[in-house]
């Protein structure tokens, strides 16, 4: 993957989230921290010999029921603005569509560097800002207040590139995803991967 670059894919954001985890999550290994972890989406995809701590502040029926059916996993019932755990303690970390929820990224960002082991990788595919001035960022300004209430705290108008490409990572290697159907003309995706 070159270091950024814009791809057009005809798969929905949906679809291409699918096929990330399916091709990037299961060659993780070691300890692996999922940020925001939901219903435990990602932790199904890892290899069955990785450590996975499932960080969310709102651990779920579903999720406490994915982490309770893998040996050595757990979840960890804290923000990612504060996560509990050591300094260069983690192989790798994992944010899907997490960094549009928290209520810091800068701050969270900064914390999967903290607890990243040096070399160690972060993953992330996430929604991000539609270019300023057009159509779609607009109509993402209008939805955020309806979406921060119904989905998560989730904020459909965040430059997480920027975010990410300022939390002082070694090198970081990003694609934006121009994805199909009308939600992708609307809601462009960035994937990728960062190295401590
Ligand atoms: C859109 S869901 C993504 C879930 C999962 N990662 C996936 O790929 O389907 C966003 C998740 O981030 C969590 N979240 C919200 N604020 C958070 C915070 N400050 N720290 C960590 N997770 C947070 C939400 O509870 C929710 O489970």
């Amino acid at each position: 993957m070159s270091p950024s670059r814009t791809v057009t894919t005809p798969l929905s954001a949906p679809e291409e989230q699918r096929r990330w985890r399916s091709r990037v999550l299961p060659a993780l290994r070691g300890t692996v921290l999922d940020v925001g972890a939901g219903s435990g989406v990602c932790g199904a995809t890892l290899d069955p010999n990785v450590q996975w701590l499932a960080l969310e502040p709102r651990p779920r029926r579903r999720l406490v029921a994915a982490v309770r059916s893998r040996p050595h996993s757990r979840i960890l019932d804290a923000p990612a603005e504060q996560v509990p755990l050591e300094d260069a303690s983690i192989d790798a970390v994992i944010c899907s569509t997490a960094l549009c929820s928290v209520a810091d990224p800068d701050r969270a960002l900064a914390e999967i560097h903290r607890v990243l082991r040096p070399h160690g990788g972060f993953v992330f595919f996430e929604h991000v800002a539609a270019a300023p001035g057009t159509a779609a960022r607009r109509v993402q300004g209008l939805a955020g207040p309806f979406t921060r209430c119904l989905d998560h705290g989730c904020d459909p108008c965040r430059d997480t590139a920027t975010h990410i490409r300022r939390a002082g990572f070694a090198s970081v290697e990003l694609e934006t995803l121009r994805t199909g159907g009308l939600v992708g003309r609307l809601v462009p995706v960035i994937r990728g991967r960062a190295l401590r």
